[in-house]
């Protein structure tokens, strides 16, 4: 029987354009498959079909302009539906009335949840929630796609929401600059939530129009999903500096309607990965079909020379279980990120490890006397605080240190500030929060943030700004034990410092053997960008200054 689909109350856009259709006359369509883009000057929406089955007829062509109650195309459904259901399956289309949800929006901005956050910002400041999202309570933030710093136009995408039927990203309603973004993925969010802070470019902005142009992008949840004005592709984002999490990033800006999201979910599928092939770089449902087939069939074809993957041969997958009971578990994002960018500076950079030992017998002495005294305010100082000041003062002694290589091979760059990331384990794998300007800071500070951090990223309230900007890593071991271990260059950084446990060891001088702590180091690096000569002067002036703090003061 034939059904009828027609546009959904499109908010308050006086009129829209059909910018793309997305089916041809005879198509089997399933029920969610978006069927055209409809776009207002606020925002585009893609309409999906209520019901699976055969175009018959298309009604519209692109560049019409369209009202609610607009027929889009005529469905042959295979199962019978009756009348009455039919409409009511164009009624899920219609959110409701968006001139009652401006000032909803309008409200919800005036209310606590966000006014607190108003009342202490600067004129220029804004407030960007969460709009209308049709029918749904709560829906889920699947992707942040800003990050502190970041310099947006206005209609760029800040997050993509999904609710259990479609999934929407959110654009800013200004220019402007991020300062703070006020969720993380995964968090439930609803209609007036706080969603980022911004330093609007338009210092005239006036507030309010701000306010109704969140409610612009309102559709209905149930069956539109909202996409930003401008196409969505993936860039190549620039690789942020010093964080292992950062790729963190990339995957999120993706075109797909909710049903291909749904599937690239079901299959664990990163739709970053995936090359689109719709129309304007949509991914549909057969590319991730094919992405999946392709990367079932690369174990198999491990022996041909075209099929690798920049020449190196992939791991072949085993079946575990012929063997025995197995378990397998979801690794967890930061893993996955984790594991791309040490990948990928392992098959970069070539490494090489220099390895050194600094007498820390006084250091310690010093350590724990002050440690005493701090008893009292809660605090406590570890190596790793000494070590970071001893890195800064290698490091601006020995620049090439605290430097990257352009991509080109053109130039060196070279950083005027320090700072330093430090590796920190956490139940989801390795995270490098950064201590900013580290040469600014005293051992005491540097201790206090390190444990601040560290703490933050084991509960996972990092901020991504906090893993960002790093010029140089340490990985501390040294609470834990070894003697030595070859650490992985966070690239772009040129070298990065692993730290084993110190040991009380006999060192003849000269005359007899005396006890000392001996603190072993491995400094691994570059060698593209460093020398071995550098590296081993570097390493033995970190050992020099740690065997001798006063060198800090130098
Ligand atoms: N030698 C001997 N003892 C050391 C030491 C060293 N090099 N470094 C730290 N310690 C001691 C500390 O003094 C502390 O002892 P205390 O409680 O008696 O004072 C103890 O070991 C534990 O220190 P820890 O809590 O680990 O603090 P930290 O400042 O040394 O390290 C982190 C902080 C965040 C770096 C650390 O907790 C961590 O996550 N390390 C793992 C990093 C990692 O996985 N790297 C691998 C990347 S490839």
């Amino acid at each position: 029987m034939a059904l009828q689909v027609l546009v959904p109350d499109v908010g308050d856009a006086a009129e829209v354009e059909i910018i793309e259709i997305l089916v041809s006359v005879g198509d089997v369509i399933a029920k969610d498959d978006s069927l055209v883009v409809l776009e207002s000057d606020k925002a585009s929406m893609e309409i999906p079909t209520p019901e699976g089955g055969k175009v018959v007829s298309i009604a519209v062509k692109e560049g019409d302009i369209v009202d609610e109650g607009t027929l889009i195309i005529e469905l042959e459904i295979a199962t019978a539906v009756e009348p009455a259901m039919q409409s009511a399956a164009n009624e899920k289309n219609t959110p409701k009335s968006v001139s009652d949800e401006s000032q909803e929006v309008m409200a919800a901005q005036e209310s606590d949840q966000v006014s607190p956050v108003q009342a202490s910002s600067a004129p220029k400041e804004q407030i960007i929630a969460v709009p209308d999202v049709g029918g749904a309570d709560e829906v889920l933030v699947t992707d942040v796609l800003v990050k502190v710093g970041d310099a947006l136009e206005a209609e760029d995408s800040l997050v993509v929401l999904e609710s259990d039927k479609a999934s929407m990203e959110i654009p800013t309603p200004v220019a402007g600059e991020v300062l703070e973004i006020l969720v993380e993925e995964g968090a439930e969010v609803k209609e007036g939530d706080a969603l980022v802070r911004l330093m609007a470019a338009d210092q005239t902005s006036d507030p309010s129009e701000t306010a109704s142009a969140q409610a612009a992008p309102a559709v209905s949840a149930a069956t539109v999903e909202a996409v930003p004005l401008k196409p969505v592709s993936t860039p190549a984002a620039p690789q942020p500096v010093a964080t292992l999490a950062s790729s963190l990033e990339t995957s999120a800006l993706v075109h797909a309607g909710p049903a291909v999201r749904k599937q690239a979910r079901e299959y664990g599928v990163d739709l970053g990965e995936v090359i689109p092939s719709g129309q304007k770089s949509r991914i549909l449902k057969e590319d991730i079909q094919n992405f999946v087939k392709q990367r079932l069939s690369e174990p198999s074809s491990k022996s041909s020379a075209d099929a690798v993957s920049g020449g190196i041969p992939p791991i072949p997958d085993v079946d575990f279980s012929r063997f025995g009971v197995i378990e397998m578990v979801q690794l967890s994002r930061i893993r996955k990120a984790s594991a791309k960018n040490l990948h990928r500076s392992w098959v970069n950079v070539p490494h090489v490890t220099q390895f050194d030992e600094a007498d820390i017998t006084e250091l310690e002495a010093f350590r724990k006397s002050q440690n005493i005294e701090l008893a009292k305010t809660g605090n406590k100082i570890t190596p790793l605080a000494f070590l970071v000041k001893a890195c800064v003062n290698a490091l601006i002694k020995y620049p090439q240190f605290n430097a990257s290589i352009e991509s080109s091979f053109d130039h060196m760059v070279y950083k005027k500030y320090y700072n330093i990331g430090v590796a920190v384990e956490t139940p989801d794998g390795l995270v490098v929060p950064v201590i900013k300007d580290a040469d600014k800071k005293g051992v005491i500070q540097v201790a206090q943030e390190t444990a601040e951090l560290a703490a933050l990223a084991r509960e996972k309230k990092l901020p991504m700004d906090a893993m960002q900007g790093g010029t140089f890593s340490i990985s501390s071991l040294g609470g834990i034990g070894g003697t030595a271990f070859t650490p992985i260059v966070n690239a772009p950084e040129v070298a990065i410092l692993g730290v084993s446990k110190s040991k009380m060891a006999p060192v003849y001088d000269g005359i007899e053997f005396q006890p000392r702590n001996i603190l072993p180091l491995s400094l691994s690096y570059d060698h593209r960008a460093i020398d071995g000569a550098e590296a081993a002067r570097f390493t033995a002036h970190i050992a020099q200054v740690l065997s001798d703090l006063k060198r800090l003061i130098l």
